[in-house]
């Protein structure tokens, strides 16, 4: 087991990361004085599989639970969804001091941080993540939002959990397709920051993929760690330092937004090929050389991740682009690596630069 810290001054929390670990998940919630009156979000999905076991370990623990399910996809992150949780919490919690466990995925993460961001301006609340992406990504951050049918994450906050506990056996029940999703920014954390942990990735991509109980538990503390380390720099993603996570995302969300965000491109998968369009960009630049380029391109194929995209317009990619939140100021902007490990953000690419970049990763699409 291994526990981190994230450092925000007066909102500071830890990051807890093991193997068979749940069992000290009560101990820790006394330690962050929370209360007594938990809600957890969750869905049918991993209700069924792991709600019971969390359910008895809660209430022998003392704690008064209620549970609310919300259903298993993206759309619960949208106002309907939110609205109806809150009513529902209000309810339950007329005279209680609640708490929220936000046990899920990326999306429940999203939608019940931000229900405890604005239920009686702001409650309590605590990730406990059952996906890879949202156990290296999501929990940890505290950036909270839910869905406009305009576009993804338009209405959040920023609004900072009490502790994340990541919980490794939560991901054996996890389909192969949504590990393939986590490790994809598994892979753009040793790219941006740290060429050991990209070269550890490239000796044990194998090993990640069947979970492997030491790989994983390694890959979990040194993913949470980097993400750590850049929140803590920039709360509020103000200081172009939590920027270079967004390395692949630019085009990676124009490939998500192009193919209406079928089952056919992942946040990972997309982000994959968002990745290389970028070291495209790089290259052509003369930034980062072919033979750092080509490393990347192999190890997301080892993780079994796509470089191209097929069946998708470039003309689509590149109008998606242009409404990207990340294009501000009126011009573009790229975070761009300069060798494995080291990224730099660079402002106004040329159209012909992103146009080139964007055909070349969705060959075959027009
Ligand atoms: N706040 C942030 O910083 C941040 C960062 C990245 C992504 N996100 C958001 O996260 C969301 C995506 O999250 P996600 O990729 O975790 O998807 P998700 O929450 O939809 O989960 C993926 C699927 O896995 C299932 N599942 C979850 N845990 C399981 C388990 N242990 N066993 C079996 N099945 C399980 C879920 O039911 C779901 O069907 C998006 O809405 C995205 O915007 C937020
Ligand atoms: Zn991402």
């Amino acid at each position: 087991m291994k526990v981190m810290k994230v450092r925000l001054k007066e909102k500071s929390y830890n990051i807890v990361v093991g193997n068979n670990i749940v069992r000290f998940f009560v101990d820790y919630l006394r330690k962050v004085n929370i209360g007594r009156h938990a809600i957890i979000v969750t869905t049918p999905v991993i209700n069924r599989l792991w709600g019971k076991k969390l359910l008895g370990l809660l209430q022998r623990g003392g704690f008064n639970v209620r549970v609310e399910e919300v259903a298993d996809t993206e759309k619960s992150k949208s106002t309907s969804t939110c609205l109806a949780l809150l009513n529902r919490i209000a309810n339950y919690g007329k005279s209680k001091k609640v708490f929220i466990i936000a046990f899920g995925g990326g999306v429940v993460g999203d939608l019940a941080g931000f229900a405890a961001a604005i239920y009686k301006r702001g409650v309590p609340y605590i990730q406990l993540p059952t996906t890879l992406i949202s156990q290296v990504d999501s929990s940890i951050g505290g950036k909270v939002a839910i869905d406009l049918k305009v576009g993804k994450n338009l209405i959040g906050a920023f609004y900072q959990p009490r502790l994340v506990f990541s919980e490794t056996t939560f991901l054996k029940t996890l389909p192969d397709k949504e590990i393939k999703n986590g490790f994809s920014e598994i892979i753009k954390y040793g790219i941006i920051k740290d060429k050991k942990f990209f070269k550890f990735l490239e000796d044990n991509v194998e090993k990640v993929l069947m979970l492997d109980k030491k790989v994983i538990q390694f890959v979990l503390e040194r993913a949470s760690q980097i993400k750590a380390n850049v929140v803590q720099k920039d709360e509020f993603d103000k200081l172009s330092v939590r920027a270079i996570l967004n390395y692949g995302h630019t085009i990676g969300h124009a490939i998500e937004t192009a193919s209406g965000y079928s089952k056919r491109y992942t946040h990972g998968m997309a982000i994959s090929i968002g990745m290389i369009a970028a070291n495209f960009i790089s290259q052509r630049m003369g930034i980062i050389s072919k033979s750092e380029c080509s490393r990347i391109e192999d190890l997301l194929k080892r993780a079994g991740l796509p470089v191209r995209a097929k069946g998708i317009a470039p003309s689509k990619v590149y109008e998606a682009h242009l409404y990207d939140k990340k294009f501000t100021h009126g011009t573009n902007r790229f975070v761009l690596p300069v060798s494995i490990g080291r990224v730099k953000i660079v402002e106004g690419v040329s159209e012909a630069l992103i146009k080139g970049a964007i055909q070349s990763v969705c060959r075959g699409g027009e």
